[in-house]
C-alpha cells in the first residue's frame, strides 16, 4: 500500500486530533465468568457501565432458549425475511411483541441502529421536516442528516421549542418527530404525553426510540410510551439493553408493517437474526413481563445510589437504572474513572462527541446483577473521588 496516499494522511491526521484531544476511544476485551466481569489481565470488576439493566444476558433460562433455539431451527436464517429467512419463531416473537406493547405489527431487524435508520430514510421525502430531540441517538442524528428530508433540532425536551417549529412547518407534507423514550446518556425521560399533543394539534407523527425504556418502565416493562399512556406512530424497541441479547423490532400499524415491508432496505435487503435468536427473545420477553421484581429490585438500587450520594451536585437525580456524574473536564472525568476501576468498579467514561462538549461524565448504570452492598460502595468511593477533586 501506498503510505503517502491523501486517504492514509487524512486518516493520521484525524487520529492525531484525536489523541490531542484526549478523546482516542479504545477497544478492550473483557469476559464474564461465574457473574464477575474480569479483563484482560483477568481483574475482576463489578460492572456499572453496561446496559444488562434486567441481569438477563447470563440467565441460565435465557441461555436454555437459545439452546432450544439452536436444537430447533439451526444456526442461521439462511436469508433475508422476504426470501426463507422469516420463520415460525420470528412470527411468534413479533405476535408477542404487539401483544405486550399493543400495536397491530411488528418488524424485527438485527440492531437499534438499523431499525431507526430504515424508518427515517424510507418513510420520509424530499418536502417534508424530520424534527428530532438534539440528543437523540447517533443512529437517528445520522439518518436525519442523510435522509431527503429537512432536519430540524429541538434543545433537549423543549417543548415550546418543538412547538413553533411544528408551527413553522405547518405548511411542509409531512411533519416527523423523533424522540428517545428514555435518554441514553442522561437517563431522563422525554415528555411524550405533551410531545403526542403537540403532534396531534399539528398533524405530525411520532417515533418513540424507547432502547432504554423497554424492560425497565411500566408494571410489565412495556416502557415510557406506556408509562406516559401514549402510543407513537412508530416505536423502536431494542433487545441490545434490558433484554440481555441484540436486535431490534419496529412496532406499526398494519399498513406502515405493509409499507416497511416493501420500501424498508434494512430490512429488505438484510439477513434475518437468527431463529434460535428471536425464539430465545420471545423466552426473554416473557421474563421481562412477568418477573417484576427485576423492576423492583433496580429501583431499590437506585434509592440506595441517590441516598448515598446526597447533595453531591455532579450526580443527576434519575428514576431509570442510568446515573449520570456529570464532571465537565474529559480528564478529571478519566481520572474519577481511573480511580473507580482500581478499586474494582467499571463505570462508563463519555466524553465529546458522544456527549456535548464540557459535559463529560461517567455514566454509571445499575443492574440486577448488583447488591446494594455493591452499590454502596461505589456510591462513597465516588464521593470521595469527586470531593478530593480526584
Ligand atoms: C437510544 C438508542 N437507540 C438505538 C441504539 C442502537 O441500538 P443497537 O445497539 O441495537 O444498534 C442505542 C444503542 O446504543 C441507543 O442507546
Amino acid at each position: 500500500m501506498r503510505q503517502d496516499s491523501h486517504l492514509q494522511r487524512r486518516i493520521e491526521q484525524k487520529l492525531d486530533t484525536r489523541r490531542q484531544q484526549k478523546l482516542l476511544r479504545n477497544v478492550s476485551a473483557f469476559h464474564h465468568q461465574d457473574g464477575k466481569l474480569f479483563d484482560t489481565d483477568n481483574q475482576p470488576y463489578v460492572n456499572f457501565s453496561g446496559n444488562d439493566y434486567l441481569g438477563l444476558a447470563h440467565d441460565p433460562s435465557v441461555i436454555k432458549a437459545w439452546q432450544d433455539g439452536l436444537e430447533q431451527f439451526g444456526a442461521g436464517s439462511t436469508a433475508s425475511p422476504l426470501v426463507t429467512g422469516f420463520t415460525r419463531a420470528h412470527q411468534h416473537l413479533e405476535h408477542t411483541l404487539c401483544d405486550w406493547l399493543g400495536f397491530e405489527r411488528a418488524l424485527l431487524f438485527n440492531s437499534g441502529f438499523s431499525a431507526n435508520q430504515a424508518v427515517i430514510f424510507s418513510l420520509l421525502e424530499k418536502q417534508d421536516v424530520l424534527l428530532q430531540d438534539k440528543l437523540n441517538h447517533a443512529s437517528l442524528m445520522e439518518a436525519g442528516m442523510l435522509c431527503d428530508a429537512k432536519m430540524q433540532r429541538f434543545p433537549h425536551n423543549n417543548i415550546n421549542k418543538l412547538k413553533s417549529l411544528l408551527q413553522a412547518n405547518e405548511q411542509t407534507p409531512a411533519r416527523f418527530v423523533v424522540t428517545e423514550g428514555v435518554f441514553s446518556m442522561d437517563g431522563d425521560l422525554s415528555p411524550l404525553a405533551e410531545i403526542r399533543a403537540a403532534c396531534d394539534e399539528h398533524d405530525a407523527w411520532l417515533m418513540v426510540d424507547d432502547a432504554h425504556g423497554v424492560g425497565v418502565l411500566g408494571d410489565e416493562g412495556q416502557g415510557s410510551a406506556h408509562l406516559a399512556n401514549v402510543k407513537p406512530d412508530i416505536l423502536v424497541v431494542t433487545f441490545g439493553k434490558a433484554f440481555g441479547m441484540m436486535g431490534a423490532a419496529v412496532l406499526c400499524s398494519e399498513q406502515v408493517h405493509d409499507y416497511f415491508t416493501q420500501f424498508a432496505r434494512h430490512y429488505v435487503y438484510s439477513t434475518a437474526m437468527p431463529p434460535a435468536q428471536a425464539h430465545a427473545l420471545s423466552h426473554t420477553l416473557s421474563m421481562i413481563r412477568t418477573q417484576s421484581w427485576r423492576r423492583e429490585k433496580l429501583s431499590a438500587l437506585s434509592d440506595c445510589f441517590h441516598n448515598e450520594l446526597k447533595n453531591c451536585t455532579e450526580v443527576v437525580d434519575t428514576i431509570t437504572p442510568i446515573k449520570p456524574v456529570v464532571l465537565g473536564d474529559v480528564e478529571k472525568m478519566q481520572l474519577v474513572a481511573s480511580n473507580l476501576k482500581k478499586d474494582g468498579f467499571l463505570t462508563g467514561a463519555i466524553r465529546p462527541p458522544t456527549v456535548p462538549v464540557n459535559t463529560a461524565r461517567l455514566r454509571i448504570t445499575l443492574s440486577v446483577n448488583q447488591s446494594e452492598t455493591q452499590v454502596k460502595d461505589l456510591a462513597v468511593l465516588l464521593r470521595r473521588c469527586i470531593e478530593e477533586g480526584e
